[in-house]
């Protein structure tokens, strides 16, 4: 019986949430084995994990990714975190990376964390700033987006950005190892036991059944994709070799300035996105409705409202999200062994998935927690 415990958070959320659930029901021997540590904030929480999981999860109590010292403390008895919860506070993210370096030893492979962090920190300011058209970042050359983004952030703070490179940079400095999935917009059912809703394909639909048409803010606004499953399993993957590997990853997983790769399966344009929400919404007849444009129409909007409207009121979320372009390429994971199963047939089920889910009350607006302000 391996003794190694991973640390998590997120539990709730629905990456981490998907990540535990696939974790636990793994049949992999290597995941069979470990038990993992859910920081999680409330008594229901923690009753219902235990209920589900049994003795594959152990909980620990936190007040939350401001309670700096308990987290260096904490993360001090792992060799690897999987910090898969809220990435935009950065002095808690980096909290872990402190506490990861008190178990960094001469000749002992150092302890890894395991970042999530989105694309939205790659996007261009096509609106209040510099347009890059036509700009990839690749993960082939991932040290070329880690300087970019630092200097971007020096010139245009972003708390999702400043935590991705506050992490890796720390990381480096005390000799921890760090990675950071950069991830695209994230689709498809979670299959955690808490918040199992995406975000930009969720946020977008309901945009379109309240209004009967879909908005843009330019031409050129993209997203790459990925299945939140394959992401979970991405995180398995680093997780198995990390302790499969004989040297525990190191030099095999890009790590620190270089430890920025992406976790993506397609991509499209932000009209493309609204096209298809209209599609089956005609297709369905929940539109047009009576007050609504009888034909499939994109409206041209301005950032101001559209921030208040679907970004939760941050101006810099809704230029970089629903305006900038963000592509990536990440030939990374699957060299190392990632093999996403949701591929085109999956992205344009979801649509419908989405609608259904939405006509059933299953949705609602998360930005919230994912960002880290809700209470
Ligand atoms: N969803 C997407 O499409 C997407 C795309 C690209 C990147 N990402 C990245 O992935 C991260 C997770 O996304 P998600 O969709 O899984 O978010 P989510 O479903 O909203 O979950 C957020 C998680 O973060 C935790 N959390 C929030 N504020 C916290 C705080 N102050 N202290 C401790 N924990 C806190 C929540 O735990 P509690 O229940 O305890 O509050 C919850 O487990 C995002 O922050 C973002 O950086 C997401």
């Amino acid at each position: 019986m391996a003794t190694e415990r991973i640390l998590l958070t997120g539990a709730t959320g629905y990456v981490g949430g998907t990540f535990l659930d696939r974790f636990v029901k793994s049949e992999d021997p290597t995941i069979k084995a470990l038990i993992i540590d859910a920081l999680t904030r409330t008594d229901e929480v923690e009753q219902k994990l235990k209920e589900a999981y049994g003795n594959r999860i152990n909980t620990i109590r936190w007040a939350g990714l401001t309670d700096l010292e308990f987290i260096e403390k904490t993360a001090a008895n792992y060799d690897i975190v999987v910090n898969v919860g809220s990435g935009f506070i950065a002095d808690g993210a980096k909290a872990f990376v402190k506490g990861l370096a008190r178990r960094v030893k001469p000749k002992a492979p150092a302890p890894w964390i395991l970042h999530i962090s989105g694309c939205t920190n790659l996007g261009d300011k096509p609106i209040t700033g510099v347009a890059h058209p036509g700009r990839v970042f690749d993960d082939a050359n991932s040290r070329a987006t880690y300087d970019w983004c630092k200097e971007e952030d020096e010139r245009t703070p972003y708390p999702q950005r400043t935590t991705e490179i506050g992490v890796l940079t720390l990381a480096d400095e005390l000799g921890v190892n760090a990675v950071s999935l950069n991830a695209p917009a994230i689709f498809g059912e979670g299959t955690g036991l808490f918040n199992t809703q995406g975000i930009i394909v969720p946020v977008l639909m309901r945009y379109v059944v309240m209004k009967g048409y879909g908005f843009k803010l330019n031409d050129t606004a993209n997203f790459d994709w990925v299945h939140v499953e394959d992401l979970a399993d991405a995180y398995i993957l680093l997780v198995k070799l990390i302790l499969e590997r004989y040297d525990r990853g190191i030099g095999h997983i890009p790590s620190g300035k270089d430890g920025i790769i992406h976790p993506s399966v397609g991509r499209v344009l932000h009209t493309e996105i609204l096209e298809r929400c209209l599609d089956v919404c005609f297709a369905d007849g929940v539109l047009p409705r009576e007050d609504t444009p009888r034909e499939k129409r994109i409206v041209q909007k301005g950032l101001q409202e559209i921030a208040d409207e679907v970004a939760a009121g941050m101006l810099d979320l809704a230029e970089s999200g629903w305006a900038g372009n963000k592509a990536m390429t990440g030939t990374v994971l699957p060299r190392l062994g990632w093999k996403p199963r949701h591929l085109e047939e999956a992205w344009a089920k979801d649509f419908h998935d989405e609608l259904k889910a939405l006509k059933e009350n299953r949705r609602g607006y998360v930005f919230d927690s994912c960002v880290g302000t809700k209470a």
